[in-house]
This record gives C-alpha cells, structure tokens and sequence, in this order.
C-alpha cells in the first residue's frame, strides 16, 4: 500500500503542520519531506480531506515563501517564525521558548484536555483553547507577536482541525480523531475516521472561524497592515 502510514525517519524532513506531516507520513506528499509544489500541496490535500482549492491554495502558495528554491519547498522551510509560523500555536512551543517545529505534549494538554465531559471537540472550546494559548504566551513570552495575521492564521488552523477530523459543517470533531492527527501525525482510518463527503471550500471554514473568533475574546497587542493572499 503506497498510503500505509510510516512515521517520518531521522532523515525525513517534517513541517510545523500535523496536516502536511500526517499526509508526508502517508506517502500523499513525499516520505523524504523535500521538493514539494503548491500543486502537490493542493491535490494532496484534496484527495485526502476533500479541502477545496479556494482554501488552499493561496496558503499553499505563502508558504512556499519560507523556501530558497523557486516552486519547491521542504517541509521544515515551514518553520520560519512569522511567515505562517506563529506563537501560541496548540502544539508546539513559541520560536523564543523553544522548539517550534515538532510536537509538544505539555503544550498540546490545553487543547487535549479542553471541552471536558463530552468526547468531542468544536468551534466553543477551539475558541476558548486560542484564547488559553494566547494567555499562556503572553505570561511566558516577552518576544510575543500577536496581531491580526496571526489570529486569522490560528482561527484558520483551529477550522482545519475541526472540519478535516469531523463534520465541517457543524465543526464538531471526535476527540481521539483530533487527538490521533497531532500526536501521531496519522489518519484515524482504523479508528473509523472518514473522509468529508462535502468539500470544505473557504465559505465552509470561514462559517466555523466566526463561532471560533467569537468564543476566542481575542484582542490584539501589535497591530499590522491588512495581508494581500491574492487577487
Ligand atoms: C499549523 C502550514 C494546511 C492543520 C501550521 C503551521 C504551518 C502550516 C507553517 C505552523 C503554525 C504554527 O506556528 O503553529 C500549512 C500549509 C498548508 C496547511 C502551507 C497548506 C497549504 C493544513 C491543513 C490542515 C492543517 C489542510 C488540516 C489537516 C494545521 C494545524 C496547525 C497547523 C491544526 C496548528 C498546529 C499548532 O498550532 O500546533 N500549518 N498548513 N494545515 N496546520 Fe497547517
Ligand atoms: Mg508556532
């Protein structure tokens, strides 16, 4: 099976993105990490998760700026702080803190532990696991950036969680999917996880990031200018 799951090797190279990560690990992107293109990134992202080009693509093609190569990115390019990759993430720690490229369990526990009682996650505790993240790095972090670029690339990370491990139109995900995605970078296949039978398009994501920026109480401490992603 070309699409069996195989944890990434000492040599293979891996993004600050569970997303990209669980599809390298797969064989849907390159096991080694290197020399991926926006379409690769695109039609990956498609078959696997059903996730529409107006979605990607445009994020697709920022992060292809973290890259020296032309059209060609690794997947640790990824890590350059600022580009997409923020602070406050759910599972990896701030740049000035630490390891910001690979998987942290003491700083995922926010996001595993959140929405206590019920076996699944959604847009109110997403929201309210952003705003615990945000206050954590503000206690911890003097080089904190926090300003609207990173809340919108947070909110979007938050929706893409939600929609690709549950249903996107109600953004409500089971937590051992969810839990299964970031820890060990897989698809929850044996566990029962399907593909979405709707493509979740940038209308279907951005439903869900308003219930999450509204639950989030987010304010900003820097401000930025407005980002130009395409025409
Ligand atoms: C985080 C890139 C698509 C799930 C990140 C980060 C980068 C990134 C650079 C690090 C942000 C941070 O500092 O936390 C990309 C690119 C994508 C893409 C270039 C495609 C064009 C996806 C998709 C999913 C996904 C489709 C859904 C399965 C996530 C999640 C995080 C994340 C949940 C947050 C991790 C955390 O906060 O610890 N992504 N990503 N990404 N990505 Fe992706
Ligand atoms: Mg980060």
């Amino acid at each position: 099976d070309p699409h069996a799951f195989i944890p990434a090797k000492s040599t293979d190279l891996r993004a600050p993105c569970p997303g990209l990560n669980t599809l390298a690990n797969h064989g849907y992107l390159p096991r080694d990490g290197r020399n991926i293109t926006v379409p690769m990134i695109v039609q990956s992202f498609e078959e696997v998760f059903n996730l529409g080009v107006d979605a990607l693509q445009p994020f697709a093609k920022f992060g292809l700026l973290s890259s020296a190569a032309p059209d060609t990115l690794n997947l640790d390019d990824l890590v350059e702080h600022s580009l997409i990759e923020h602070d406050a993430s759910l599972s990896r720690l701030d740049t000035a803190l630490g390891d910001s490229l690979h998987f942290n369990e003491q700083q995922f526990s926010t996001l595993a532990n959140s929405n206590p009682g019920v076996d699944y996650y959604n847009t109110t505790s997403a929201g309210q696991v952003q705003f615990e993240m945000l206050a954590q790095s503000i206690r911890l972090n003097p080089n904190l950036t926090n300003t609207p670029k990173e809340f919108k690339i947070r909110t979007r990370e938050s929706a893409f969680y939600l929609s690709t491990m549950g249903d996107p139109l109600t953004g409500i995900a089971p937590k051992n999917f969810v839990q299964i995605l970031f820890r060990e970078e897989r698809l929850p296949i044996a566990e029962g996880w399907k593909k979405s039978t709707t493509v979740i398009t940038a209308a279907v994501l951005g439903a869900l990031q308003n219930v999450i920026v509204a639950n989030s109480n987010w304010t900003a401490t820097q401000a930025c200018e407005t980002e130009i992603l395409g025409p």
